[in-house]
């Protein structure tokens, strides 16, 4: 076969290396990738970018490409499946129209309650005054969210009204997120952990990958901004098995029904964002991807062939195979550009991912390309360091044993990723 992958981080990194592995693959494209994908065997970065659908769709055709798997939530979002399916080619995701889960948190919302699926009660506004007139009728300040796609830094968890006023302006009246920021919900403020959740779908079967805990804040001990994620683990010691049959019967199973009664059924990895509260799982968020950097812990544990899981997902046969997992834990940390999440360097160069891997490190490549035959720095996040172990403890051992032999100027990373 010859899979396209589509994304160019440290996810499809992961994606691109599992799937290089299977037999049933001739060649793999990778658009636009990155320094990482680019050394993979069998497999070339194509200079397309991700969100580039016309290109995409022709590039396949050209190519005869016979599976083509989709990384970010961008292009899913704009329809770059409903654009392959018209063309006949085979594509691993969700339709534009199962996509608005991510999408539209004010749909999303709204499908959650239709469906009386577990989530913090909100109210959504295009308006700046109604907002407002409706912030003062609360005690104390909600979750503000932009309610379409801003790149992970559309949520605003104010500590004061104040704070919650100044992120309604920003969104509303200050188009901070273009167009993805004219809708906003102001939402009940949840307590508890929070565990990611994630799916394989066909549109009917569903499969359940090893939940992940993810590090959104920069700084050890969860202080700082939020980030796209500065690591992450899995399994985590939170999903029991009761747990999970709860998030499967309460969350999972309504969400795929709701979804295919409106038909468009959910084919790809269905996300849930969960905070565990008191009053049992609540969705913080779908996402209708596979999670960055959740998957550069998840993957690895798959002993499975990657590549019959998601062909059984895009034709409807996800009954037929069975996923193992191995019976380890993996922890992946993140090596990110100094000043990430603002302005950052690049360029900077890269070394010591050989030594990482010879001490048992996967390194997964994000931000990252070749210059002159050099690996640099290329984005904020920049590398994945991942192992896996018989205990968190282990395996967080052996990432940071890794973290300590790579090397670029003003790197920066957690030090508790595992270790929480
Ligand atoms: P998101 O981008 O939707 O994942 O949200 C970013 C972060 O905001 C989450 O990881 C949570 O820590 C926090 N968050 C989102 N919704 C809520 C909520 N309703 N209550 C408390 N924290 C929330
Ligand atoms: N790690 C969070 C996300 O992928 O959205």
């Amino acid at each position: 076969m010859q899979i396209l992958v589509v994304g160019g981080g440290g996810r499809e990194h992961t994606l691109t290396w599992k799937l290089a592995q299977s037999p049933h693959v001739e060649r793999l494209f990778v658009a636009p990738g990155n320094g990482g994908t680019d050394t993979l065997p069998k497999t070339e970065n194509i200079a397309i970018s991700a969100t580039d659908l016309a290109a995409l769709v022709d590039f396949a055709r050209e190519q005869r490409i016979d599976l083509t798997v989709v990384g970010p939530e961008a292009p899913l979002v704009a329809g770059i499946v409903d654009r392959f399916q018209v063309a006949g080619l085979p594509i691993f995701g969700p339709t534009q129209a199962a996509a608005q889960l991510e999408g539209s948190k004010a749909f999303a919302k709204q499908f959650m309650r239709r469906h009386g699926i577990p989530t913090a009660q909100a109210v959504a506004f295009d308006e700046y005054e109604a907002a407002l007139d409706y912030l003062h009728t609360l005690a104390a300040p909600p979750v503000i969210k932009a309610s379409g796609l801003a790149a992970g830094k559309g949520v605003t968890v104010p500590q004061t009204m104040t704070e919650a006023v100044e992120a309604v302006r920003a969104m509303l009246l200050d188009h901070r997120f273009g167009a993805a920021s004219e809708t906003v919900l102001l939402e009940e403020r949840l307590t508890g952990p929070e565990l990611s959740v994630l799916a394989f779908c066909d549109g009917a079967t569903l499969h359940i990958l090893p939940p992940a805990q993810d590090h959104k804040r920069l700084l050890d001990g969860d202080q700082g901004p939020n980030t796209g994620g500065m690591g992450a683990f899995a399994p985590s010691p939170l999903a029991t098995s009761a747990l999970l049959a709860q998030v499967e019967q309460t969350i999972l199973r309504p969400t795929l029904a709701g979804i295919a009664a409106a038909g468009t059924p959910y084919t790809g990895v269905l996300y849930a964002g969960l905070m565990l509260t008191s009053n049992g799982p609540q969705v913080i968020e779908f996402n209708c991807r596979l999670g960055d950097p959740e998957t550069q812990a998840i993957l690895p544990l798959l002993d499975s062939d990657l590549v019959e899981i998601l062909l059984a997902c895009v034709n409807g046969q996800l009954d037929q195979v069975q996923p193992s997992w191995r019976n380890q834990i993996a922890v992946s940390v993140v090596m990110a550009a100094g000043g990430y999440p603002d302005a950052y360097a690049t360029g900077e160069v890269i070394t010591g991912i050989e030594e990482a891997e010879t001490l048992g490190c996967q390194v997964f490549q994000a931000g990252t390309q070749r210059q002159n035959g050099q690996l640099v720095t290329a984005g904020g996040r920049v590398l994945n360091v991942t192992a896996l172990g018989e205990t968190i403890t282990s395996a967080a051992q052996q990432a940071y044993a890794g973290v300590a032999k790579i090397h670029f100027a003003q790197a920066q990373f957690r030090r508790d990723i595992g270790r929480t």
